[in-house]
């Protein structure tokens, strides 16, 4: 039997987060803002924590999801959807992210890696991404999770616990995300301009 390897999933040593922090910041902005998403896109949903200076634009719409390839269909054929991003324009807090634990957690992930857009991630219950892949890897803190969701990388499924870690996944190969459960799953999730992977 092949062993299985998850070399693609890292999770970064010697940081971790305050999981209920995390969480009461959560509560407190969804008081005021909620999960959108661009167009038509189901089960899907964004809410940025972090902009190109001063600029509204670009925390709405397509800059929301951004470039990716996949392959809809039995032709096998890869296609490219959505918008290219400059993601290392992406570089303040949005303003009603300021006082919260979230602005610390940015400053410490930004001390430590370079990142592009930042942004709470929203995966409704019973759902799937597309088998797709990204133009870089992604850090990810799971912030309310389930044990039906998993990130396959390829053909490897790993579950993330919403338990503080910081993992990063490498989003440049084939994957998608599913959450099999009946709780929406939120992670915050960064782009990570440098790649780990390589
Ligand atoms: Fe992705």
């Amino acid at each position: 039997m092949t062993q299985l390897s998850y070399s693609d999933f890292y999770q970064v040593p010697n940081l971790k987060f305050d999981i209920s922090k995390l969480r009461k910041d959560l509560d407190k902005i969804l008081k005021d803002k909620s999960f959108s998403a661009p167009g038509k896109i189901s089960n899907f949903g964004a809410i940025s924590i972090n902009r190109i200076p001063n600029d509204e634009e670009s925390i709405k719409g397509h800059n929301q999801r951004g470039i990716y390839w996949t392959i809809p269909d039995e032709k096998g054929k890869e296609v490219t959807r959505d918008i290219m991003i400059d993601e290392s324009k992406y570089t303040q807090i949005v303003p009603e992210f300021e006082n919260t634990y979230f602005n610390e957690v940015y400053s410490i992930l930004k001390k430590k890696f370079k990142l592009g857009r930042v942004r709470l991630l929203l995966k409704e219950p019973r759902s799937t991404l597309s088998w797709h892949k990204d133009p870089e890897p992604r850090l990810h803190i799971p912030i309310i999770t389930n044990l039906g969701c998993s990130m396959v990388i390829e053909n490897v499924a790993k579950h993330l616990p919403a338990d503080g870690h910081v993992t990063i996944t490498n989003n440049t190969k084939y994957h998608n995300f599913f959450n099999g459960g009946e709780q929406s799953r939120i992670h915050l999730v960064a782009c990570v301009l440098e790649n780990p992977f390589k």
